[in-house]
């Protein structure tokens, strides 16, 4: 997507055409010809600038086709984008995510440029607690180690023992051998997390803005209506939504689940650009809807990602004092490896 007050007069040309064409069979089944004329100029400017400031792009699933499929170097969920900046060579790094993703690349990176294209793409379950919540926590349950979803601002990943995603959420939690654990700050994960667990999980309030809208009676009403369709949800979503799911997991478990299985028909219960960029490498599969969109992930564009690394701004940064104790509960989450599937 790119709104017309970001555009910048960069035009489709014959040798930009020449340079991008290729790429376009990669998202011929969401981007539209007269779509792609409008992209492919920043999609030739973003690599040749990755080049020069050897940059690399990471890019959660949420992100639309022409960044997802065409820019990205590495695409991945939360646990594998954490991964992938820990283990990067690249001078910079360009997060098209939020911006916790961009905290925790920056956090596992002290020394590199780590860019967000728009410091405004953030997550409501980062903005549902703050590190006085979590002492606040911690004096209410003496001795209960806290595991912080990495959905979190570095202040509250600072508070924390250890990070976890949604891709080893359960493993975290038992990796501690506590008889309990302090679970934040999303209240349907913990609950997910609690049912595969004798742990017992101490939780709090927050949400995403996004997976809390799907409603069970919905889903319900769908697999009435669809015989046969396969039902993936992500497990940020309402315990009842995830009662009628046929497999829960991260993105990236969604993702490994329909590659494998291949079902003639899903729904996706998770953020829109999920589906839609699998249509794009799985065209034989059905992806039914409902989905919802996340508009903090939706900030980042081509044009932002070209501004970005033409002026190396706007970087993270995130204090010392903050800093030290954030890393070591990230550094922990990654040493961890992957819930079974
Ligand atoms: P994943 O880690 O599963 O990709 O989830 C990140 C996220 O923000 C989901 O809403
Ligand atoms: Fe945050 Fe939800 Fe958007 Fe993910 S989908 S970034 S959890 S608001």
């Amino acid at each position: 997507m790119i709104a017309p007050s970001e555009r910048l007069s960069l035009p489709y040309t014959a040798e930009t055409a020449a340079a991008v064409e290729p790429l376009y069979a990669r998202v011929a089944h969401s981007v539209t010809r007269a779509e792609w004329e409008l992209f492919a100029p920043y999609v030739a400017r973003i690599e040749q600038l990755k080049r020069e400031r050897n940059a690399v792009v990471l890019a959660h699933h949420y992100q639309t086709a022409e960044i997802y499929r065409c820019v990205a170097d590495v695409v991945g969920d939360s646990l594998a984008l954490a991964q992938a900046a820990a283990s990067t060579d690249a001078d910079a790094i360009v997060m098209c995510g939020v911006h916790f993703m961009a905290e925790t690349a920056k956090l596992l990176n002290p020394g590199k440029v780590v860019l967000l294209p728009d410091l405004q793409a953030g997550c409501s379950l980062a903005e549902s607690i703050t590190a006085e919540d979590v002492r606040a926590l911690r004096a209410a349950h003496p001795g209960a180690p806290v595991v912080t979803y990495v959905n979190t601002s570095a202040a509250v990943k600072a508070e924390s023992d250890v990070c976890c995603t949604s891709a080893n959420a359960v493993r975290v939690v038992e990796s501690l051998g506590a008889p309990k654990v302090i679970f934040l700050p999303d209240e349907y994960l913990a609950a997910w997390v609690a049912s595969q667990t004798k742990v017992e999980i101490v939780s709090w309030k927050g949400h995403c803005e996004v997976h809390e809208r799907f409603r069970g009676e919905d889903v319900r009403e769908l697999k009435t209506s669809t015989p046969g369709i396969v039902v993936l949800a992500h497990p940020e979503c309402p315990p009842d939504v995830l009662a009628e799911a046929d497999f829960i997991g991260s993105t990236t478990a969604m993702l490994g689940w329909v590659r494998e299985r291949k079902p003639a028909r899903v729904a996706m219960i998770t953020e829109c650009s999920m589906a839609s960029n699998l249509v794009d490498a799985m065209p034989e599969i059905e992806f039914v809807q409902p989905c919802n969109m996340c508009p903090h992930m939706k900030r980042i564009t081509l044009p932002k990602i070209l501004r970005a690394l033409e002026t190396l701004q706007p970087q993270i940064e995130i204090a010392p004092e903050i800093a030290g104790r954030a890393r070591l509960a990230v550094e922990r989450m990654t040493a961890v490896g992957r819930d079974r599937a």
